[in-house]
C-alpha cells in the first residue's frame, strides 16, 4: 500500500479539470432543479471505514456525483445567505495554494510577500490606511482578532492576567452579527456585557445612543472596550453611520470596528459608497472576500489602522517558533498552520483587474434595487423593507391562505422542494419572510425576474 497515485497523475488531473469545466458550464445557466441524493451515492455514504485502496478516477467520479447533488452557492439561482460564488481564477488559486502549501504562520518568502501585497491591495481598494491586516477563516475570527486587539489596547495586560475585576462592554446594533457575541464570550467580556442597541427606522445604529451608553457604563466604573459599526448587516444590509460613530469613538477613545463582512465590497461603488464614509476612521475592519468578493471560501480580511495593536495582543515567544526572522504571522493572528488564503485574492486583483469587482457588485446592487420594484408591483408578494441599502431583499407572499408566518414558512419548504431558485427563510420584526441575497455574479436580470415569477406562483 502507498500514498502514490495509481494512475499517471496527469490523468488525475485531467480528470479534475474536466469535472471543474462541467461544473462551470453548469453554473452558466440556471438547471431546472437540485437533483436528489442518488442510490449508488446513499449506499456509499452507508459503508464504514475503507481499509483497501480504490482507483483514484473512480473516487472522484464519486466526488463529481455528490458535488453536483450538493447544495452549491456558485448557482445564480443560489439566493440564500451572502454566501461566495466560486470566482474561478479563485478556484484555481487555492488548487495551487494546496499544491504547494506553505504555511502562512510564519515567514513564506514569496507566499509573505503576496500576503502583504493582497493586503494593502484590499486596503487600497477600500480607501481603508491599513497599518497592517491578515487573512483569516472568515468574519467570525476578523471580528475576534480585532476585538482581542481592542481588549489590550482598552485593559492592558489583560491577555495575560485576565479581566481580573474589570468589567469591560461592547457596543453595537442589536442586528449586529452574532459572532459579536461569541467574541465576547471568548474574550472574557461577557454576552451579558454587549450593549446590543436598538437601531432606528433604517435599521441603523444610533450614535447618539452610543454615546449615552458608554457615558452611563463609564459612570459606574465599567470599561468600554470597543464600539462595532456594522457595514451591512445580515439579515437586511443596513449599514451604521461610520462617520458619526468614529466620532463619538474619537471623543470617547474607544476603539471603533468596522464589521463590514459582508457589505464593505460596496463601499468601492459610485451608488452606496456614501454609506461607508468614515470608514478611514477606524482602527480595524472586517471584510470577507469569500462573501462579496466572490472567491471560494475561506477568504476573510482583518485590516488594522496600527500594527502594533495586533502584535501588543498576539505576540509571543516559543522555542518551537524562530523569531530570528521578525514579521511572523502568528505574532499578529489567531491561528498558527495558516493555509495560503491571500493567493486567491492577488491572483483575482491581477487577473480581472479591480474595476471588474466594483462593476461586478454595483451590478448586483442594482439586480436587488429591480427586485424590490418587481416585488413592489406585485400583487400578492410585498418587502418588508423599504429600497434595499444594499443587495438583500426580505419580502413575503401575502397570499399563502391563513396564518401569513406559517404561509412563509411553508413556502419556502416548497421552493426548496422545487429547487429552480434557492431561498432561506429569516424573520424581521416578528414576520417571517424570505430573504434573498444579491451576492453572486452568475446571477442575471432573468434570474431574478425568476425568483419572483416561482415564488409568487408556488406561494398561491
Ligand atoms: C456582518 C457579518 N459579520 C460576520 C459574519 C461571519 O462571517 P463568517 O461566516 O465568515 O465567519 C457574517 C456572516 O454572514 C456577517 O454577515
Amino acid at each position: 500500500m502507498s500514498l502514490r497515485l495509481d494512475v499517471p497523475r496527469e490523468l488525475a488531473l485531467q480528470r479534475a479539470a474536466e469535472i471543474v469545466t462541467e461544473a462551470w458550464t453548469s453554473f452558466d445557466r440556471a438547471r431546472p432543479q437540485q437533483p436528489p441524493i442518488d442510490d449508488h451515492l446513499r449506499a456509499l455514504f452507508a459503508t464504514g471505514l475503507p481499509d483497501s485502496p480504490t482507483g483514484v478516477l473512480e473516487v472522484l467520479d464519486d466526488a463529481r456525483r455528490a458535488l453536483d447533488e450538493s447544495i452549491a452557492q456558485p448557482r445564480p439561482r443560489f439566493f440564500a445567505f451572502v454566501g461566495s460564488s466560486g470566482l474561478e481564477v479563485g478556484v484555481l488559486g487555492d488548487l495551487l495554494a494546496a499544491c504547494f502549501d506553505a504555511n502562512l504562520a510564519v515567514w513564506a518568502a514569496a507566499a509573505t510577500e503576496i500576503e502583504d501585497q493582497a493586503i494593502r491591495w484590499l486596503a487600497d481598494f477600500l480607501g481603508f490606511p491599513a497599518g497592517a491586516g491578515a487573512f483569516t477563516s472568515g468574519g467570525t475570527v476578523s471580528n475576534m482578532t480585532a476585538l482581542a486587539a481592542a481588549r489590550e489596547r482598552a485593559i492592558p495586560g489583560s491577555r495575560r492576567h485576565g479581566l481580573g475585576t474589570a468589567a469591560a462592554t461592547l457596543y453595537c446594533s442589536d442586528e449586529a452579527h452574532y459572532s459579536i457575541q461569541r467574541a465576547a464570550e471568548i474574550l472574557g467580556i461577557g454576552s451579558g456585557n454587549v450593549r446590543s442597541l436598538p437601531t432606528d427606522s433604517d435599521r441603523r445604529l444610533v450614535p447618539e445612543a452610543v454615546e449615552e451608553a458608554i457615558r452611563a457604563d463609564r459612570a459606574v466604573g465599567r470599561t468600554p472596550v470597543a464600539v462595532v459599526a456594522t457595514a451591512g448587516t445580515t439579515l437586511t444590509g443596513a449599514c451604521d453611520p461610520i462617520d458619526a460613530l468614529a466620532d463619538v469613538c474619537a471623543a470617547a477613545g474607544v476603539w471603533l470596528h468596522v464589521d463590514g463582512a459582508y457589505g464593505l465590497p460596496a463601499a468601492t461603488t459610485p451608488s452606496a459608497g456614501h454609506l461607508f464614509v468614515g470608514l478611514e476612521r477606524a482602527d480595524s475592519v472586517t471584510l470577507d472576500a469569500h462573501k462579496w468578493l466572490y472567491l471560494p471560501k475561506a477568504c476573510g480580511v482583518l485590516l488594522v489602522r496600527d500594527r502594533d495593536d495586533l502584535v501588543r495582543a498576539f505576540s509571543h515567544e516559543e522555542a518551537y517558533i524562530p523569531h530570528e526572522r521578525t514579521g511572523h504571522m502568528v505574532d499578529i493572528t489567531l491561528e498558527y498552520s495558516r493555509p495560503f488564503r491571500a493567493l486567491k485574492l492577488w491572483l483575482s486583483f491581477r487577473a480581472y483587474g479591480a474595476q471588474a469587482f466594483r462593476d461586478a457588485v454595483e451590478e448586483n446592487l442594482r439586480q436587488a434595487r429591480l427586485f424590490h420594484g418587481l416585488v413592489v408591483a406585485h400583487d400578492r408578494l410585498e418587502p418588508l423593507c423599504g429600497p434595499p441599502p444594499l443587495s438583500i431583499v426580505p419580502f413575503r407572499h401575502l397570499g399563502t391562505g391563513g396564518d401569513l408566518n406559517a404561509g412563509n414558512s411553508r413556502l419556502v419548504r416548497a421552493l426548496q422542494d422545487d429547487g429552480r431558485v434557492w431561498v432561506a427563510p429569516a424573520t424581521i420584526d416578528g414576520s417571517v419572510c424570505l430573504r434573498p441575497c444579491f451576492v453572486n455574479f452568475r446571477t442575471t436580470d432573468d434570474d431574478v425576474h425568476a425568483l419572483v415569477d416561482i415564488a409568487g406562483e408556488l406561494g398561491g
